[in-house]
This record gives C-alpha cells, sequence and structure tokens, in this order.
C-alpha cells in the first residue's frame, strides 16, 4: 500500500462523489442504530475542548457546539469537506478550527490540549493506524478522552442472500483494497476488532467502554435488510478510550 496514492484516491472521492452525501453519519448517530442520546459516552462537554478527526461537513461539531462546548477543532483530508464545514458552522454561528490535513500527518494540531478526541466514521481511512492513535494521544490532555465509531468488521465481511447471511470475506484479511461507490473509488482495508483495542494499548489508552449492540428502538420500524442484518450482528462498533 502507497500511502500517498491512498491519500490521493480517498480525498479526491471526498472532494467529489463522496462531498454530496456526507452528514449522514453525524451525532447523535455513531453510525447505523447507535446513538449519543442513548449510550451517553461524551456525557457533559460544556467548557470542554473538543477535536473531530474527520469531520466531514461539521454537524457533529455542531452538535458539540449546540451543547456549549468551548472549542471545536478539526482535521480533514478533504479541501471541499472543510469548506463545508467552515460554511455550515458559520451559518450556525459557531467557531471553529479546522485543518486540511490527513490524519496520520503531522498538521500543527496542538498537544497535551484537548479534553475529548472523536472520529464518527472516519478514523478507518487511516493508511497507519498505530500512528494516528499516537497522535490523537498526544493531542489529548492527561485522562483525556478518545471516542470514535467505525463499520463493524464482521458486518464487512457478511452477506445476505435468500434471508441467510453467508461469509464473503476472510474477517483476518487486513489487505487493502479499492472499491466503486457512488461513481467513485476508495480504498481502504478491513480491520480485525483485536487490531484496534491493540493499537489502543500501544499508544497508551485504556479503554473504557465498548459499543456493539444495534439499538432496537432505533430499528423498530425500519424493514430493511439492512436492519434485519443489524438484528443478527453489530453494524457500528463505538470505542471510549482514555489517555493514562
Ligand atoms: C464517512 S465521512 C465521516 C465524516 C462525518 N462523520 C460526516 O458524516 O459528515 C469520512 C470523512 O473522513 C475524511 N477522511 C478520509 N480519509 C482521511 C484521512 N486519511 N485523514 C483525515 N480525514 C480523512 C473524509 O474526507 C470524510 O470527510
Amino acid at each position: 500500500m502507497d500511502k500517498n496514492s491512498v491519500y490521493e484516491t480517498n480525498s479526491f472521492y471526498w472532494d467529489t462523489k463522496g462531498n454530496e452525501y456526507l452528514g449522514a453519519i453525524v451525532l447523535p448517530f455513531y453510525g447505523a442504530f447507535v446513538s449519543e442520546e442513548k449510550c451517553q459516552l461524551f456525557g457533559d462537554v460544556s467548557g470542554k475542548k473538543m477535536l473531530e478527526i474527520g469531520c466531514g461537513n461539521g454537524q457533529s461539531l455542531q452538535y458539540h457546539g449546540e451543547h456549549k462546548a468551548s472549542e471545536l477543532w478539526a482535521v480533514d483530508i478533504s479541501e471541499k469537506q472543510i469548506k463545508k464545514a467552515a460554511q455550515h458552522l458559520k451559518a450556525c454561528g459557531l467557531s471553529a478550527k479546522l485543518i486540511c490535513s490527513p490524519m496520520e500527518e503531522e498538521c500543527g494540531m496542538p498537544v497535551d490540549y484537548f479534553d475529548f478526541v472523536y472520529s464518527i466514521y472516519a478514523i478507518g481511512w487511516t493508511t497507519d493506524l498505530e500512528g494516528t492513535f499516537r497522535r490523537i494521544a498526544s493531542y489529548l490532555k492527561k485522562d483525556g478522552v478518545f471516542i470514535f465509531s467505525w463499520s463493524h468488521p464482521i458486518h464487512r465481511c457478511v452477506a445476505a442472500e435468500n434471508n441467510r447471511l453467508t461469509f464473503k470475506k476472510c474477517y483476518f484479511d487486513e489487505s487493502w483494497y479499492s472499491i466503486s461507490l457512488d461513481e467513485g473509488v476508495i480504498t481502504l482495508s478491513d480491520r480485525k476488532l483485536s487490531t484496534y483495542v491493540n493499537a489502543l494499548a500501544k499508544a497508551g489508552f485504556v479503554i473504557e467502554q465498548m459499543i456493539e449492540q444495534s439499538d432496537d428502538e432505533i430499528m423498530r420500524d425500519d424493514n430493511s435488510e439492512f436492519a434485519q442484518r443489524a438484528k443478527m450482528l453489530p453494524v457500528t462498533f463505538v470505542i471510549k478510550a482514555r489517555k493514562l
């Protein structure tokens, strides 16, 4: 995997096709069928300094701004997303410091500064999970909290066929691949849960909570194939970890 070519492919996608549909995965939702309103992982953020990794169009920052966070910061690889986020937050009367950079790279972010670093369906795009977690740990104050959500790796391995779930991919396979999405192309790798857990431990985090339960209430009126699948296995996972 050549990280510069991954940056190029993925930032192009998020600048173009991906730029059009974003907004779907924003707080209070961590992803499909998991909500902050129910899980309460952040608790009271009033007066807290927040950094979002992969902020998309800024709606999760808006959520924290409306809950009285004192500072809103973010990094995102896509110039277009950063522009959209800046416009959106300005329209909401909120100010934020937004940096356009891959999360993997040095980007001038302050260290030992934030109460919370969080990421809603963006962390899995990193080409260097351990390096990214080390950077995130450096941005946090001691005892600061890191919360992130991503697609559950088991969900990436199964396909629904004739009302049955069948394995289409090996859970252990973390190799990089490119796929077409909304007429664009993205490059990514599906990591095992243990890869996330071990990378957190190596970067100096202790895990306080992990969520891999689909919320029955959110799924109640949803009869889609996706909701059927979410009744049988987790489609989203969320981890809350604390910097030691
Ligand atoms: C699925 S979106 C999630 C964003 C946000 N939760 C939303 O729905 O608006 C993923 C975001 O991660 C950003 N991204 C992808 N790869 C990245 C990288 N290596 N470093 C920083 N941001 C990245 C994309 O530009 C995109 O805005």
